[in-house]
């Protein structure tokens, strides 16, 4: 069967939440010092606070909704308390996450500043290795409480006399991972982050709770699930997909995170079941994108340079989340600068990494409602996927990747009714190497659309084709079709995103 896609925008499948296009920072590599952060300002980038404006605009850029801090593997041995107050009195200390040496020079403080000036509601995980209850208590209390306590006083002291306000708080991050500091059991896990949540609210009851998942298809999630059901507001899953230098691997990779999802889905529905429980949960998705710890090793700082493969892979991964709309309300790419991030920085400037485009073209376009689409790309008829394994992503993370990811299309779409309800958005990305699709674009019955189009493509001719501080090859290109009869040519290895009105 030739590709084909159906829409009606009748259709509704579920408001996309904004929030899925967040974004993370953590005491990794060149994120905060030497990423969005200088304040030597040697070469005059940054603002009075030390804050790189370019860094700012090019995320601003990307209307990033919520920023997740500090990590991360970091979280798990950080002393928040060591990045708070005068800066030469804060101590410098062993990092144990990527083995390097942490100034905390930046802190809670001047992350929240950061993620205000960026637009952007702060999110923060709290250190479940060493950290304490008494610790994770007193970080609530410093950043949201109004009383006339110690902590809240501390931050007075400290120039900040309003409270943060900050709403998101992780109970950990991967604390099943054998690479983690503290790591423990799902059960041990579970009955610990319970107490922990009850005690949380108890200092803040606005506060929304996320409880650490794995990839969603590993039994830690129904364990964890079970339990902390009744205490949370979403349940956090991450994977990474890795191309292992095969394009097809690469592309196909994010059908494994949409498995994920749907499993993740179901075992909060059995949770709800047994618990007997009314209320919302759903998937905070806070760690996704492509890294290869091979090519770019977190202990280096994980820099990954991406070329346009990598671009329709995070494409890929943008199309599973608007079409899991109806349960994913967050996901955090990770990570926002230097490290595996859309921009790199040097001290005298950026250049934005082929993965910005899509990025940006998503969290611009593909907002509203999302639409069920019928996509026929039958992978008998369009050369099928045939690699030989399932792609395989950070070791532990991959280990239970379902077979779905080897069965899955060509040609991946989704779409969105925009929030005035006057445009039809459809992206596209045509993962085949070599093969252009006509691809016929039809609409319900009932559908007024597909007058004018524009088209908002990312390609360049060569997959592997980068973007450098001395220039850029891959990035979107607006264009309009004068004559829309129907069919869409698609073009091998592009991604775009139709917009119909
Ligand atoms: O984002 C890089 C690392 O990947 C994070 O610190 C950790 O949570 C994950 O394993």
């Amino acid at each position: 069967m030739a590709p084909s896609i159906h829409i009606d925008p009748a259709r509704h499948a579920a408001p996309v939440d904004p929030r899925i296009y967040s974004g993370f920072t953590e005491h990794m590599g060149r994120c905060i010092y030497g990423g969005l952060y200088d304040p030597d300002n040697a070469h005059g980038l940054a603002d009075a606070n030390g804050y790189r404006t370019d860094v700012l605009q090019a995320l601003k850029d990307l209307n990033i909704p919520i920023v997740r801090y500090p990590g991360g593997n970091f979280v798990s041995s950080y002393r928040w308390q060591d990045g708070i107050g005068p800066k030469e009195l804060r101590p410098r200390r062993p990092e144990l996450a990527w083995l390097t040496e942490e100034s905390n020079q930046f802190g809670t403080d001047e992350f929240i500043q950061w993620a205000r000036l960026l637009g952007a509601e702060p999110y923060i995980c709290l250190n479940m290795g060493t950290g304490t209850l008494e610790d994770a208590l007193a970080w609530l209390e410093y950043c949201n409480s109004s009383a006339n306590t110690h902590y809240a006083n501390l931050r007075r002291k400290n120039g900040h006399p309003e409270p943060y306000g900050v709403k998101y708080w992780s109970l950990g991050n991967e604390v099943w991972g054998p690479w983690q500091v503290g790591q423990q059991t799902s059960q041990d896990y579970a009955k610990k982050a319970f107490q922990w949540a009850k005690a949380l609210r108890l200092l803040d009851p606005s506060i929304k709770l996320i409880s650490c998942g794995e990839t969603g298809f590993a039994d830690w999630d129904r364990v964890t699930l079970k339990t902390l059901a009744p205490v949370v507001d979403f349940h956090s899953i991450h994977l990474y997909t890795v191309s292992e230098g095969n394009h097809d691997v690469n592309v196909m990779g994010p059908a494994a995170a949409e498995k994920g999802i749907e499993i993740t889905k179901s075992l909060i529905e059995l949770a709800k079941i047994e618990g007997n429980l009314t209320k919302d949960i759903t998937v905070c998705f806070d760690e996704w994108n492509v890294w290869d710890p091979v090519r770019a090793p977190g202990e280096k700082g994980a820099e990954e340079h991406y070329d346009l493969s990598d671009a329709l892979a995070v494409a890929s991964w943008l199309n599973v989340f608007v079409r899991k709309a109806d349960v994913v309300k967050i996901a955090c790419i990770a990570q926002s600068v230097n490290v595996i991030s859309p921009i790199i920085t040097s001290p005298t400037g950026l250049f934005k990494q082929t993965t910005y485009y899509p990025l940006q073209l998503f969290a611009s376009l593909m907002q509203g409602t999302a639409l069920s689409l019928h996509v026929t790309s039958s992978p008998n008829d369009d050369d099928a996927y045939t690699g030989a394994t399932v792609p395989p992503f950070v070791a532990a993370l991959t280990a239970h990747t379902p077979p779905a990811a080897r069965l899955t299309k060509w040609i991946d779409a989704s779409g969105v009714l925009s929030p005035d309800g006057k445009e039809v958005r459809v992206a596209i990305v045509n993962r085949h190497q070599t093969k252009d699709f006509s691809v016929p674009i039809e609409f319900g019955p009932a559908a007024n659309v597909a007058s004018n189009v524009t088209v908002h493509q990312v390609w360049s001719a060569d997959l592997r084709d980068r973007n450098g501080f001395e220039g850029e090859k891959v990035k979107s290109v607006e264009s309009t079709l004068d004559d829309w009869q129907g069919m869409y040519e698609v073009k091998a290895h592009s991604f775009q995103v139709l917009v119909f009105t």
